[in-house]
């Protein structure tokens, strides 16, 4: 096998403000649950490490909990493995893996994330927190998702809503939190906005129902995903770039949807623009998929058409199977969609890909690929052993 010209948009560097990542191709968000006393440790080193020796240009670490008594909880992942980005010992940790992969030739953005409404009530590092949700909804009870009936018992019945301190304390969380990331060397920012937690959980009608200022229409709707971003842009300065993603589908209903139509997408898409975000990470199950009705234009192409930035896409590249299929099925075969992929880029219909599953299974999937080589095919049970 050798070299094709094809792929070649895959692997040409990109500016990102004060930023230039070498090639198109980022690490996917993904949870692990292996930082014990929520510090990243040796291990984690090297996983990070063995991923951009084998050519991945941006790390996205997994979701890191915010500096607020909320942010983290049973509901998603294992909450004393989950790494978080404040106090002496998590930070010299994320100082360690920065270095790693700066001595690799890559770059890295920590992923700030607060669960909301996932963080089941009385768990976590600080046990006594209430759980924040915009109008104290968690959201339907029978929505299309595996999120299994025990879990949804836990944490179903409505809460108070979040006052209005306590969502001036989630934005000040997520901007010391920033503030820490360019502290220990972290090259941007990326900011958790999708799949049902506190970010996206404003952005969803089904679970904001505000009349104050932070719910009502989308503008509205995507006021707290503004206030987070502009809190953490006068938090790191002009230079470093903010990734931010957005998504349809939330845990609670994979066929959820926070924007019916282009225009409504449009509004948060500018919002967030303007608010400071460089960078738009539309996630999505198949990364190719129309967004809407009428056109054959993928989330990410919407996405930086209405918005005006660069936008990255990610979902079932390098694989047979979208993330929830392949949990059911028990994994997933090769799948050569990546020539799509670049050609979509070399279209000018998005600008970069992020890979997850295809990087658990094969840390050199980029090497493999540029070379012509075969790549790994997904078990889900390397899960259970990710290394
Ligand atoms: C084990 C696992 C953990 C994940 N954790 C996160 C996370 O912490 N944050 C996030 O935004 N997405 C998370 N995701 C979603 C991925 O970032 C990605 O969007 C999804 O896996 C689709 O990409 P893929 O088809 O290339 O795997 C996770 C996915 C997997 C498989």
């Amino acid at each position: 096998m050798s070299h094709d010209p094809a792929l070649d948009p895959l692997f040409q560097p990109i500016t990102l403000r004060g930023l230039t990542l070498p090639n198109r191709l980022a690490m996917a968000p993904m949870t692990r649950s292996a930082s014990p006393g929520n510090t990243p440790d040796a291990a984690v080193i090297d996983y990070y490490r063995k991923r951009v020796a084998g050519g991945t240009g941006l790390i996205v670490t997994e979701g890191v909990g915010v500096d607020q008594a909320a942010s983290l909880g049973e509901g998603s992942g294992a909450p004393t493995h989950i790494p978080l980005l404040h106090g002496e010992r998590a930070l010299a940790g994320w100082r360690a893996v920065v270095a790693a992969v700066h001595a690799e030739g890559g770059c890295i953005f920590p992923q700030l994330w607060h669960q909301g409404a996932f963080r089941v009530e009385g768990t976590g590092p600080q046990p006594a927190a209430p759980s924040l949700r915009p109008s104290g909804l968690w959201g339907p009870d029978d929505g299309y998702s595996t999120v299994t009936p025990d879990y949804i018992a836990r944490v179903i019945a409505p809460t108070r809503p979040m006052r209005e301190e306590e969502i001036a304390d989630a934005v000040a969380g997520f901007a010391r939190s920033a503030a820490n990331a360019k502290a220990v060397g972290f090259d941007g920012i990326a900011i958790h906005g999708a799949s049902g937690y506190l970010i996206d959980s404003f952005f969803w009608p089904q679970t904001n129902r505000r009349t104050d200022r932070y719910g009502g229409d989308m503008a509205a709707r995507a006021t707290f995903g503004v206030e987070v971003v502009r809190a953490i842009r006068a938090a790191i300065g002009p230079d470093m770039p903010i990734m931010f993603r957005f998504g349809q589908w939330k845990q609670q209903d994979f066929n959820a949807r926070i924007a019916e139509t282009p225009d409504e997408l449009g509004v948060l898409m500018r919002a967030l623009a303007e608010a400071g975000v460089d960078l738009i990470d539309a996630s999505t199950i198949y990364f190719s998929a129309p967004a809407f009705d009428g056109s054959p234009l993928s989330l990410a192409g919407w996405a930086r058409k209405l918005s005006g930035r660069p936008t990255v896409a990610v979902g079932g590249i390098g694989l047979s199977e979208g993330l929830f299929s392949s949990f059911r099925t028990g994994g997933a075969a090769v799948e050569r969609n990546f020539h799509d992929a670049a050609a979509r880029i070399a279209a000018g219909e998005f600008d970069m890909i992020a890979l997850g599953r295809a990087l658990i299974a094969d840390p050199e999937w980029p090497n493999r690929v540029r070379r012509g080589e075969p790549t790994n095919a997904y078990v889900r049970d390397m899960l259970a052993r990710l290394d």
